[in-house]
């Protein structure tokens, strides 16, 4: 197994092992414990079906049906991700940074997505680095790093996720749904990880609605200035070919979709694996 790290140290690109053929215990650890340090890991050209999908998120613990999926019956932790000239990506489609169903209670340890069409230019995901934004917050801003320590903030749906649900399941499912996840979750704004301790910012643009506990007009501003960090550098991207396969960790990063491919088909099949509460760092 080659693992090829980017110049920042967050994201690698693994060559040198065949998915398909399964993974040994040894090379299960060595696979976790390079997401632990990676964050982001892309296994290009490995051409998987959905079951070979699931067994590989499996090394991280028990699959995870989508909660918005599993509030209307689905049981299958395989997800589609689908565009094409009938079904364009909505718009500004998935383009802010989120972390998958911020919103819940517990949030997915880890997604993997597997490209089964893509188009011929442009479809990239991004993701940026939640520990690497935190570190930068501490460095140019200690007096605002300290103060989010304690505080919470509320994710929630909100209308543009809305709107994507009223695409993929029409109207009445989607209202169904938004009407059980509306109220959304409280989480610390300062999380550590799950398995590493590691400590990082836990907003995203996508989701975080309110800094709970101070104005609207303190909150806005707030918010503004931790969604700001998660630009710039710590940041990986992966264009992709049919047959990739990415794994993120959903505690360390967040990531958005692109919305740059027209009415070009993309499909990606998604899974997730293991789930946690996002806790508060000591
Ligand atoms: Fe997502």
């Amino acid at each position: 197994m080659k693992v090829e790290v980017s110049s920042t140290g967050f994201g690698a690109t693994v060559s040198s092992i065949d998915l398909r053929a399964g993974v040994t215990s040894e090379q299960a650890q060595a696979i976790r414990a390079s997401l632990d340090t990676h964050g982001v890991l892309a296994f290009p050209s490995q051409h998987l079906d959905d079951d070979e999908l699931g067994r590989f998120a499996g090394i991280w613990g028990e699959l995870q049906v989508h909660p918005v999926a599993a509030s209307i019956g689905a049981t299958n932790p395989i997800a589609v991700v689908f565009n094409d000239e009938d079904h364009p990506p909505a718009e500004g489609g998935d383009s802010l940074f989120h972390t998958d169903y911020s919103f819940h209670v517990q949030i997915p340890d880890v997604a993997v997505l597997r490209s089964v069409t893509a188009p011929s230019t442009g479809g990239a995901t991004t993701w940026s680095d939640a520990a690497a934004a935190l570190r930068k917050l501490q460095a140019t801003d200690p007096q605002t790093a300290a103060r989010i320590r304690t505080l919470d903030a509320l994710h929630d749906p909100g209308p543009r996720f809305r709107h994507e649900m009223e695409i993929r399941m029409g109207p009445e499912l989607a209202a169904q749904v938004a009407e059980q996840f509306v109220a959304g979750s409280l989480h610390p704004m300062v999380a550590a990880h799950p398995r590493t301790s590691e400590e990082l910012l836990f907003v995203n643009a996508g989701f975080t609605r309110r800094v709970d506990g101070v104005s609207k007009a303190e909150s806005d501003a707030l918010l503004a200035q931790l969604f700001a960090l998660f630009d710039g550098d710590h940041q990986f991207s992966h264009l992709w070919a049919a047959g990739d396969v990415v794994v993120w960790d959903e505690h360390r990063t967040v990531h958005r979709g692109p919305s740059d491919f027209g009415t070009q088909r993309r499909e990606l099949h998604r899974c997730t694996a293991g789930t946690h509460p996002p806790r508060r760092a000591d």
